[in-house]
């Protein structure tokens, strides 16, 4: 009996897998001696220099924009909290109470966006997830760019309300869909990011925020790799446009990049935000974020601050590797030169030896393909820190130059030798 039950979970759980099928291709990859990029532990904070198994790295795949994970000050509120505070809030905060750290970085966040409100939840993707699945309803519709993060899509799945997604970065396109349907629905709301985590390039808020206003729809921008990296002190999009931010409904980012910790928040007007501290099913339903991180995040706000260099100097450093890129004749796509940069080399398989032949030389660098990305779009995604040098860049750089061929004639090896085999991504 205890077999026969055992049988039905593994035999269940393999049809389940089967629909993932990434199965072959990972097998292939293994024969074509492709080593596994991913969950690799590093023996410090990963920063602009990590060190993995006593190997220094140059580090492009970690989020830490303005250099600020390990700062001394942070370190320092973070221990204090711990001894007063303990390392969890214990509860959901509606029941079990809040700290002071949690009512101070709401404050901190709605006073950097100067709008009234904020509500800090203890996963950034549980943050799009639940605020648009509460929010929204059957008889709503999300407009959605075509490359809105996962988050965003799932929320937007979980509320039931009609998706339309429009091409990404076209107001042309999202227009011409909100003519057509937007009274066919009641409550609407576009959706889309500060800056693109694929792709480095930015929306064109003005307009979007022109189109939310003539069509009655809501707007949610959301900053998980803009806050901190646009505008001449790092407040975000709505800086590097010049807009007032009660023209956004909800200013959405995560905890997780700039400010170093982990969560995420919803900046918006009172009522809204009261809304979702007694609805929203992620906050309600979930334990409190614990008050260590909300230190470490108000910490690191405060030193985005006052430490405005920090912004300046990634700034640069991001141009100068979108200039070096350029001029070393790869394909940046729509990169706009702030702290996301692709590398876009087309075939999944080249990309991912070429990663490889990165690594050897001392560069840390994810590559990305199919799902995440549009098929013959595999690229390499560079996560540009402050701390990051031009002699970091160009040598990275070079070391991408030199090694697609090389990483070429791995992929053309195997596919003369296996033709039967080989399955081209
Ligand atoms: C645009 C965007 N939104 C939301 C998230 C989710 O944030 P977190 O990783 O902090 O859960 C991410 C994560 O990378 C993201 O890129």
């Amino acid at each position: 009996m205890e077999n026969h039950e055992q049988q039905k979970t593994t035999a269940s759980f393999n049809h389940m897998r089967s629909k993932l099928s990434f199965g072959p291709m990972v097998e292939m990859a293994r024969e074509m001696g492709m080593e596994n990029p991913l969950f690799r532990c590093h023996d410090r904070a990963a920063k602009a220099t990590t060190v993995i198994g006593g190997r220094e790295y140059i580090n492009f795949a970690t989020y830490d924009y303005l250099d600020i994970n390990t700062h001394p000050k942070i370190t320092q509120a973070v221990t204090e909290a711990a001894t007063l505070y303990g390392t969890s809030a214990g509860a959901s905060r509606l029941v079990g109470g809040e700290r002071p750290p949690h009512r101070q970085l709401e404050r901190a966040l709605a006073d950097f966006y100067q709008v009234e409100d904020c509500i800090v939840y203890v996963s950034g993707h549980a943050t799009n997830v639940s605020t648009l699945g509460f929010l929204f309803g059957k008889r709503d519709a999300i407009f959605l760019d075509g490359l809105a993060h996962n988050s965003l899509l799932q929320g937007a799945r979980l509320s039931g309300a009609t998706r339309i997604t429009y091409t990404h970065n076209d107001c042309e396109a999202l227009e011409k869909l909100l003519a057509e349907k937007r009274d066919d629905f009641r409550h609407a709301i576009i959706v889309t990011e500060g800056l693109f985590s694929m792709d480095g390039n930015i929306p064109d808020l003005p307009r979007l925020i022109e189109l939310k206003k003539r069509y009655n729809c809501m707007l949610l921008v959301d900053e998980a790799h803009s806050l901190g990296i646009l505008g001449a002190t790092g407040r975000g999009i709505r800086e590097y446009f010049g807009i007032d931010p009660k023209d956004v409904d909800m200013w959405m980012s995560t905890l997780s990049k700039t400010l170093c910790g982990c969560g995420g928040f919803i900046c918006a007007s009172h009522e809204l935000v009261e809304f979702l501290k007694y609805g929203s099913p992620g906050f309600v339903y979930s334990v409190g974020m614990p008050p260590i991180i909300a230190c470490a995040c108000s910490t690191a706000l405060d030193l985005l601050q006052k430490e405005p260099e920090r912004v300046h100097k990634l700034q640069h450093i991001s141009q100068y590797f979108l200039q070096y890129a350029k001029s070393r004749g790869l394909d940046t796509g729509d990169a706009q030169g702030y702290a996301v940069v692709p590398v876009i080399i087309g075939n999944s398989w080249v990309t991912g030896f070429l990663a490889q032949e990165l690594y050897k030389e001392g560069i840390l660098v994810m590559p990305i393909s199919f799902p995440a990305v549009k098929e013959g779009t595999a690229r390499l995604r560079f996560f540009i820190s402050a701390a990051h040098t031009e002699a970091h860049v160009a040598k990275t750089l070079d070391a991408v130059i030199d090694g697609i061929p090389k990483a070429e004639a791995i992929v053309a090896q195997y596919k003369a030798k296996h033709p039967d085999k080989f399955r081209d991504i």
